[in-house]
């Protein structure tokens, strides 16, 4: 992992002109499955702007990444706004999520398939899953794109299947590189 993170720390550094932090546009098209006063966790959250959003509407909002240096970002407007915010570092290569602990979970832009059944059982009963990342489609923008990196069709959905479908979008037809999937664990899992 460590080469991929150094490239993260080196784009997070405030030298660099920033991405925008704007928080992912599914959290706020799909507001009202976000439920105030529970846990949520980002996984691979970058600098932060999911978090801090997540936080803002109410969450006791957890944040993993590998990048310390987009850790120290969100650690920074973490204490500036007082939120109940916690990030922490780990290799999301090693490192799964505890059963039955978060009310949402947030995966946005990151792929790593071995993660699947972990943020599943890392649910609670009732916890929503908003997982967005690039899909095939990418590799006619990017064709150096490593395909392992990329969902393929139907994956989220096979995948998540256990999981009480709120919306998907795969992306069909060419027309979109990213796909998601929301989904709720079911309350009798
Ligand atoms: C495309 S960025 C997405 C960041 C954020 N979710 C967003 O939407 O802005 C991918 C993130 O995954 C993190 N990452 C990649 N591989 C990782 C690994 N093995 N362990 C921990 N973090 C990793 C990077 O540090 C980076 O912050």
């Amino acid at each position: 992992m460590r080469a991929d993170i150094s490239r993260w720390d080196e784009k997070y550094r405030p030298s660099n002109p920033n991405p925008s932090f704007d928080p992912e546009p599914l959290l706020t098209d799909y507001n009202t499955l976000l439920k105030s006063g529970g846990r949520s966790l980002d996984i691979a959250c970058g600098v932060g702007q999911n978090t801090l959003f997540l936080a803002r509407s109410g969450y006791e909002s957890y944040a993993v990444d590998g990048s310390l240096v987009g850790l120290r970002y969100l650690k920074e407007r973490a204490s500036e706004t007082g939120l109940n915010i916690y990030p922490f570092a780990a290799d999301l290569d090693q490192w799964t999520p505890p059963a039955d602990t978060f009310d949402l979970i947030v995966v946005i832009r990151f792929l790593n398939r071995t993660l699947f059944p972990a943020i599943i059982d890392s649910l609670r009963p009732g916890g929503v899953l908003i997982y967005k990342t690039l899909n095939l489609n990418f590799l006619r923008l990017r064709p150096d794109t490593r395909p392992e990196y990329l969902l393929r069709p139907g994956e989220f959905s096979r995948a998540f299947s256990s999981l009480a479908m709120v919306a998907t979008d795969e992306g069909e037809e060419g027309e979109s590189c990213t796909t998601f999937f929301i989904g709720t664990r079911p309350l009798t899992n």
